[in-house]
């Protein structure tokens, strides 16, 4: 048995110490740590009132070195589970080294001062983690995350050459709130108002931010959908590790309100990341916008709907073209009842604990930085059914990709 440390109590620690919780026989002892002690304690009571175990609490700044080096030092976790910000990740991977103790994330690191997404800086810590003797896992969320083990799957059981991606994340849920976002605010939005990048014939192409859109029928009950062209992370690592695909593209669903909202509040400079002098201090716009916006984790309650996210993959089968198109389904108020949050926390952090248990029952274990989808896809895949997140592969002849559809609307 293991010994798990999490670092961040937020929305998607919270699910993150429910799944371990859950999975007694690999996570054998919990400890939860964060810089706000009071959201560890919450998260804790609630773990504790619907699976009876108890987890230790530890208050941490990961922003700081000594820090995280210190707690790793008092609890001795074998692995650590960081579902802090992306701003954090090269500390906490920093300590781990110090520290020996293998590392997992759900998201790129990103320097707080530029919204840059891309895995150079976590790649550079390859060689020493391998050196070391320890395994660090980027980007074990949904996506990044299960998509690109879904993009693994496909490539190995379903299609001999991949030509082209089109990874489709549709959050059909209604949180009853005029404006608010499913995971922390400012991260979201720094993603979203990105320029768009989509890989085309050995190349990202850059296009302004929400410039491509497409209907999109959802597989089920889900619905019909805008979607909307944008950056994704998993796009570098799945364009490298797959690199005869010719195009690659990320998608997600966007509702007018939403769209609505987020314009007013670009153009008036709420959403910036420079410092603006403010009554004699500094404040960055979007942290002051974070704090005036609901808490994802305080939505579950009040959401309903659906998400539904997959990867929808063209190429080659025995000399035919073939579609292909592997999706999860996750309906919110489910989600709530099982851990007491919404579906894209939950999304997010069931992978985040299956990743882990990938690593400690050895069948990922590898020294090195690695991405999902450089490992055997068939235990995950396995491991998502059995945890609460099930797959599907629609039938090949259902298969619509965003820009065949007659309808799709370049704005
Ligand atoms: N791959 C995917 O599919 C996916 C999807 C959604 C989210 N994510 C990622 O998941 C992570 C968590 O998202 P979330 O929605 O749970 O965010 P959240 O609700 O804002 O929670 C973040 C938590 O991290 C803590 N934290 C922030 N800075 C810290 C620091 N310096 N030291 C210690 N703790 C710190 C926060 O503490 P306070 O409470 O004190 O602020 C909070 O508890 C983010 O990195 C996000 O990008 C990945």
């Amino acid at each position: 048995m293991a010994k798990v440390l999490i670092i961040g109590a937020g929305g998607v620690g919270q699910v993150v110490a429910h799944a371990c919780a859950g999975v007694p026989e690999v996570f054998g002892e919990i400890v939860l740590a964060s810089r706000t002690l009071a959201k560890c304690e919450a998260i804790a009571a609630d773990v504790r009132r619907r699976t009876g175990r108890e987890i230790s609490l530890r208050q941490v700044d990961a922003d700081r070195v000594p820090e995280v080096v210190e707690l790793l030092r008092a609890t001795k976790p074998d692995l650590v589970i960081n579902v802090a910000l992306p701003y954090q990740d090269l500390s906490i991977m920093d300590a781990c080294l110090e520290r020996g103790v293998h590392y997992l994330d759900t998201a790129n690191y990103e320097p707080p001062d530029t919204a840059r997404f891309e895995y150079s800086w976590q790649w550079a810590y390859r060689e020493r983690f391998e050196k070391r003797g320890l395994m660090a896992l980027l980007g074990s969320g949904f996506d990044p995350g299960v998509t690109n083990v879904f993009t693994a799957w496909i490539a190995k059981h379903a299609l001999d050459e991949l030509h082209t991606l089109d990874i489709v994340d549709v959050n059909g849920g209604d949180h009853g709130k005029p404006f608010a976002t499913n995971f922390n605010p400012e991260i979201n939005i720094r993603e979203v108002t990105a320029p768009c990048r989509h890989w085309e014939e050995g190349a990202f192409r850059e296009t302004p931010a929400m410039s491509l859109r497409s209907p999109f029928v959802c597989p089920e009950d889900v619905g019909k959908y805008t979607i909307y062209r944008m950056y994704h992370e998993e796009l570098e690592s799945l364009t490298r590790n797959f690199p005869h695909l010719r195009r690659a593209q990320f998608w997600m669903s966007f509702s007018e309100n939403y769209l609505k909202h987020l314009e007013v509040l670009q153009n008036t400079g709420m959403t910036g990341i420079d410092p603006v002098p403010f009554q004699g201090m500094e404040i960055v716009p979007l942290q002051f916008l974070k704090a005036v916006l609901p808490e994802p984790s305080s939505l579950g309650g009040n959401t309903h709907g659906k998400t539904c996210i997959g990867v929808i993959a063209r190429g080659m089968r025995e000399g035919k073209e073939r579609r292909v198109y592997v999706y999860n389904i996750c309906d919110h108020q489910e989600a709530y009842r099982r851990v007491g949050s919404q579906a894209i926390s939950y999304t997010t952090g069931v992978p985040a604990m299956i990743g882990a248990l990938m690593m400690l029952q050895g069948e990922w274990m590898k020294p090195g930085v690695w991405n999902l989808e450089e490992f055997d896809p068939d235990p995950f895949m396995a491991a998502l059914n059995v945890h609460g997140l099930p797959w599907t592969v629609q039938d090949p002849a259902r298969v619509a990709d965003p820009e065949a559809d007659p309808a799709a609307d370049g704005a």
